[in-house]
């Protein structure tokens, strides 16, 4: 970012990243257990659309993670350099995919509680960045939208599970 676009950031600025670095380890995870839940799901009719569900998005996932990473960059940081720091980065862990791949409702709960977290932070982003640093506020507002769109495709699932 340049002279003027630091300037408009109202915000303390290690803070915020470290807020954005969190964000931006819990969406790795997710991609990576929605991933994985959709690759490994099998023994039921409906399981092509579930897995099918899953491997989108865990793309919306990679694509904010992608979106964090810019922002963290341009503020100055970097993102999480050390795979294997992304848990203890992370607001909310790992969303452990459950042992048994045959349980579709117990794969809908995993993920849904992790977007319902997601939900959470970008909200408290939301409004912690509100006319403080509108370009973190846009991104974050967006990521929020897709959450709330992907708790809402999951809760839907619950009553076909
Ligand atoms: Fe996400
Ligand atoms: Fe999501």
């Amino acid at each position: 970012m340049g002279t003027k676009g630091r300037e408009i950031v109202k915000l303390e600025v290690p803070d915020l990243v470290a807020d954005l670095t969190r964000a931006y380890a819990d969406e790795w995870l997710a991609a990576y257990a929605y991933n994985y839940m959709g690759q490994v799901v099998t023994g039921r009719p409906a399981a092509k659309n579930l897995a099918a569900l899953l491997r989108d998005t865990a793309k919306d996932e990679l694509e904010h993670q992608q979106e964090l990473a810019e922002r963290i960059v341009s503020l100055g940081g970097k993102p999480v350099p050390v795979i294997s720091k992304l848990i203890e980065t992370s607001n909310d862990g790992y969303p452990a995919p459950p042992e048994n791949e045959r349980d579709f409702e117990a794969i809908v709960r995993t993920v849904i509680k992790a977007e319902r977290g997601a939900i959470e932070v970008y909200h408290r982003l939301g409004a912690k960045t509100e006319g403080k640093d509108p370009i973190t506020h846009c991104l974050v507002v967006h990521i929020l939208g897709e959450e709330v769109e992907h708790e809402d495709e999951f809760e839907s699932l619950l009553g076909e599970v």
